[in-house]
């Protein structure tokens, strides 16, 4: 089914939602009462609506996608980073509709670059056509299948990165740390989304695979010599470090 992004995303802001956690289709919760804030939909409604955000989320729909891109207020975050720290090349693990790939590239000068990991083959092409309609085609390079093989692949090529966005099988958390670590330049920022998984990193009777490799992945995050990290809990949670 084909989403009018545009209309609903003049609705949200009408509502109030503009965005952000518990927007749109996604966290049926407290923001779906009209008129009620969250502190990530009032800041989200400081930003003029992102059309290429509208995009992508048309382009996920109308591909029988999940709608589970980055929040654009943590896309904005990635932007600021790539640009604050002059990053040329970029890698994120998890592609889906092109979404993350277009805010780390509005974030490059000239001659930045961008390697984008992706299991499936279908969505890739998605956010090839995402970068493209956002003016970012010469950017992005696509690695397709498991990101694990993609990532051994890179460090046998010597390849080295300013700047890694995870967002990926969450179970694969703490392996994909371990990379951006060997394929990092000294100063490198790691970003990460989903950090408290809806919750359930923090509720105690969730045990699962996934939900114990996001806990140990935020505890390196915390505590791993190698790294200066913090833990931004707005949204659905986002870990950055730098790599020491
Ligand atoms: C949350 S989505 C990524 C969203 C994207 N970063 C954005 O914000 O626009 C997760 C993506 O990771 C991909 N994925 C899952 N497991 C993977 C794996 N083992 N290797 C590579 N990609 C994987 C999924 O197919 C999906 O496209």
């Amino acid at each position: 089914m084909k989403v009018d992004g545009q209309a609903k995303w003049k609705m949200n802001l009408d509502a109030g939602h503009t965005g952000g956690a518990g927007s749109l289709d996604r966290d049926k919760d407290v923001a779906e009462a009209p008129g009620v804030l969250t502190p990530e939909t009032y800041v989200d409604g400081l930003f003029a609506a992102d059309e290429d955000w509208v995009g992508v989320r048309e382009r996920l729909a109308a591909n029988d996608m999940p709608d589970i891109s980055v929040e654009p207020g943590y896309g904005r975050l990635l932007t600021l980073l790539v640009r604050a720290s002059g990053v040329r090349d970029a890698l994120e693990i998890g592609a889906l509709g092109g979404y993350s790939g277009i805010c780390l590239a509005r974030g490059m000068a000239a001659g930045g670059s961008l390697v984008s990991l992706e299991l499936k083959p279908e969505f890739a092409e998605v956010a090839r056509s995402s970068m493209e309609a956002a003016g970012f085609g010469g950017v992005v390079e696509y690695r397709l299948g498991d990101a694990k093989l993609s990532l051994a692949a890179l460090a046998e090529e010597g390849r080295k990165f300013d700047f890694f966005f995870i967002d990926a099988d969450k179970g694969g958390y703490p392996d994909y740390l371990e990379w951006a670590i060997k394929l990092a330049r000294p100063g490198a920022i790691i970003a990460a989304d989903n950090t408290l998984l809806r919750g359930k990193t923090i509720d105690q009777t969730r045990n699962g695979p996934s939900v114990q490799a996001i806990r140990a992945f935020n505890e390196a995050i915390a505590r791993d010599e190698r790294l200066i990290g913090a833990m931004l809990p707005a949204y659905d949670g986002l870990a950055l470090a730098v790599v020491k």
